[in-house]
């Protein structure tokens, strides 16, 4: 998958306002403050932004934009095939550069307001010059409002709430607060989305009981309403593979001409949707005759599935299965 031409371009115009080696620099400086918990933790304790530098900045948004984007256009996929509804407008929840607006563009191209509310006045310049040569209304239009999350007695009220990569970056004890406020601000849905990692799960984890809690009908990936079968120690995560490009390559110092983008997520609507059977949690073991399945499913928690050629039809759907569909 590709980002849009136009986005592309803009982040390669920004690409250059760096040298080579200051944008490697910055990227490994981003990639540590995340990464590592000891400085993740000190970040927080000490109420500093993640990405600080100017440096940084173009950092994340030739290293982590692509990568975050290709994951909300998942997400925002998964959405799309199990609910009709049509979202006029869209509020993005610590928005960053705006990535989720690019996603937004592609996918319900009869959005025609999105609100950005970003605590960083420079990334909200950047989303701002990322999106000059966009042509669609939505873009133009778009309200980027600078605040503080933490600080917001209530949210705009809006269709769709996107919290993209940014739940993370709260202390826990608000998470539980903010997400009351989104969910009453939510019309339609809203959709959380964290790193694949076990942390990013725990957060999705918990955010997924907060709004269980408050009667929210879970549209994915759950095939249910139940407690989270997972086991403690492992985490229900998705991944999508996205092309790097020459510049994403250089900022990262990588040889290889793609990335695997791994993400956890949460979609929750306001109506009760028709759930799938089951949610494949890995990749599926394809072997002549027969496919082996990890799965979460409605009524037997985890499972393991052998669908064989005997099985028919299911069969021959079952084999164009992923990692992440629905069974
Ligand atoms: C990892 S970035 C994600 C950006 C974007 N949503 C994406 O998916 O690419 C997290 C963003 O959340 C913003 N953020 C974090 N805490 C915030 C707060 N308390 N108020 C507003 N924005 C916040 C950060 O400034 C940053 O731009």
């Amino acid at each position: 998958m590709n980002l849009p031409n136009i986005l592309q371009q803009a982040l390669e115009r920004e690409a250059r306002t760096l040298r080579g080696s200051a944008l490697q620099q910055a990227t490994q400086e981003l990639s540590e403050r995340y990464r590592n918990e000891k400085q993740r933790q000190k970040i927080m304790q000490s109420k500093q932004h993640f990405v600080s530098s100017p440096e940084q900045r173009i950092a994340y948004l030739l290293s982590r934009m692509p990568a975050t984007f290709e994951a909300i256009r998942y997400v925002l996929n998964k959405l799309k095939e199990r609910y009709e509804g049509i979202f006029g407008s869209v509020l993005d929840v610590g928005a960053g550069p705006g990535t989720a607006m690019w996603a937004v563009s592609e996918l319900f191209p009869h959005t025609c307001k999105i609100t950005l509310l970003e605590q960083d006045n420079f990334l909200i310049s950047l989303g701002k010059k990322l999106t000059l040569q966009a042509k669609t209304s939505l873009f133009r239009e778009a309200q980027w409002v600078e605040g503080d999350v933490l600080k917001q007695d209530c949210f705009p009220e809006s269709d769709l709430i996107i919290v993209s990569y940014a739940m993370g970056e709260w202390p826990k004890p608000v998470w539980g607060e903010i997400i009351k406020k989104l969910w009453k601000s939510a019309r339609q849905a809203l959709v959380i989305i964290e790193p694949g990692t076990m942390l990013g799960f725990q957060v999705i984890r918990q955010i997924r009981q907060h709004l269980i809690d408050l009667q929210a009908h879970v549209l994915a990936p759950c095939p249910h309403q139940h407690a989270c079968p997972m086991a403690e120690k492992d985490w229900c995560h998705f991944s999508v593979r996205l092309e790097r490009s020459p510049f994403h390559k250089q900022a990262k110092g990588a040889l290889l001409g793609y990335e695997d983008e791994k993400f956890s997520y949460i979609i929750c609507t306001k109506a009760a949707t028709a759930l799938p059977e089951a949610r494949i949690l890995r990749h599926p073991h394809k072997h002549s005759g027969h496919l082996s399945f990890k799965l979460c499913t409605q009524n037997e928690g985890l499972a393991d599935r052998i669908i064989s050629r005997r099985h028919g039809e299911l069969y021959k759907k079952a084999r164009n299965l992923e990692w992440g569909d629905s069974l």
